[in-house]
């Protein structure tokens, strides 16, 4: 008997030191993320000149003003940020690609010292290679190719377990397949320079759910998947100047659905896929459909072993009411939480800020959303 029970004890002991390490340092290191926040500022290319190619977009001034908030999001609560950075401004069009603004490549090492230094996972994230499309050159996928060159050759020296490298945020106007080759063509000079450094890769399509769901995995084992979650859509951008005709004029769309009103459908939103979405909002904003979204994502990393990390969610704060902007964040955090994915929030300061009105303060009740996913993953462990 006591020799059964030494051989049993002896299994189980072997399969859980297998399952342990089976975890792959991607895996290992994704579990560390945990809340995360987008910090935006040096994507802002539109506040450059265009004839300069947004070269001058970013100020010293105010990036530097920015380094206090490194530590505020460290203080309340978060383990990541995410840094998304125009670095396509500051490189030559045309061969041999060379970087041509030092200033804004500085402000860029900052970012990324002052992540470290306050303890947060730092994602380098290359955002707006193609700026606003008017540039044909800006997204040739050789010059994507060389940035990245010369990002993984800056960066190499910094600590893996601490510094990503997000390859590309939101590839659009390109097929799942032509992205497919970008990203390995990425990701074979970026492994001769940085081979320990985990990447962050999502997919066409935005980096859109589906488009994640519908790929396939890398062969590269140190990859954390990514997508953003912005469903639903209207909700999430009504107010938005950037996102589709319509968006910028519609306004009152609660979350979840109000029961009281029904959404006006603002004349420019006639005709267009905003209509359809504010046609079919009931659906779209029901709590157990986008529960499924996030598990179907969920899915998909334990169907192929690979972690994920939802890089961008949020609300846009102009005509979406404190209320809604909570419970919708709220859902979304419970979500998470129950399915362990970790995430990071668009963003600290600007239009999606969970600040109370006026203040740099976490509002009360979006303080409530994410101590909901602290909740749901302290469930988890027990
Ligand atoms: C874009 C931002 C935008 C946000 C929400 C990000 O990926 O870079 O400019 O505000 O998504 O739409």
């Amino acid at each position: 008997m006591k020799k059964f029970i030494l051989f049993n004890l002896v299994l189980i002991l072997l399969s859980v030191t297998s399952v342990i390490a089976q975890k792959s340092i991607a895996h290992k290191r994704a579990e560390k993320m945990d809340l995360g926040m987008n910090l935006s500022y040096l994507d802002h290319y539109w506040s450059g000149t265009k004839s300069k190619n947004f070269s001058d977009f970013a100020k010293v001034e105010e990036a530097n003003k920015r380094k206090k908030m490194f530590a505020g999001i460290k203080k309340a609560g978060f383990s990541t940020v995410r840094i998304p950075i125009c670095f396509s401004a500051w490189m030559d069009l045309k061969r041999p690609y060379n970087w041509n603004n030092e200033k804004g490549l500085k402000m860029a090492d900052n970012f990324v010292k002052w992540a470290v230094e306050n303890d947060l996972i730092a994602i380098i994230d290359l955002h707006h290679t193609e700026f606003d499309n008017s540039i044909p050159e800006a997204k040739n996928p050789e010059r994507t190719v060389n940035l990245w060159l010369k990002i993984a050759e800056r960066y190499k020296n910094t600590d893996p377990e601490k510094v990503f490298f997000e390859l590309r945020n939101e590839p659009r106007d390109i097929t799942a397949e032509a992205w497919r080759w970008e990203a390995k063509e990425i990701m074979k000079v970026v492994r001769k320079v940085a081979p320990k450094h985990t990447l962050v890769v999502g997919f066409h399509d935005w980096n859109g759910r589906k488009a994640m769901i519908d790929s396939k995995p890398f062969e590269d084992k140190n990859i954390i998947y990514t997508f953003h979650y912005y469903d639903p859509f209207i909700f999430t951008h009504q107010g938005a100047t950037w996102a589709g005709a319509g968006l910028p004029e519609l306004r009152g769309v609660e979350f979840p659905d109000s029961k009281k009103s029904p959404i006006k459908t603002p004349k420019t939103a006639k005709g267009t896929w905003v209509e359809t979405r504010i046609n079919a909002y009931k659906k779209d904003a029901n709590t157990k459909k986008m529960f499924t979204d996030l598990k179907e994502a969920k899915d998909w990393s334990k169907k192929h072993n690979v972690p994920i990390f939802m890089g961008e969610f949020g609300s846009y704060n102009k005509f979406a009411s404190e209320e809604s902007r909570c419970r919708h964040a709220k859902f979304v955090y419970t979500a998470t939480g129950k399915l362990d994915i970790p995430s990071a929030w668009w963003e600290w300061n600007g239009g999606f800020n969970m600040f109370e009105k006026g203040t740099s303060k976490i509002s009360k009740c979006m303080q409530e959303a994410l101590d909901s996913y602290k909740l749901e993953k302290s469930k988890l462990k027990k």
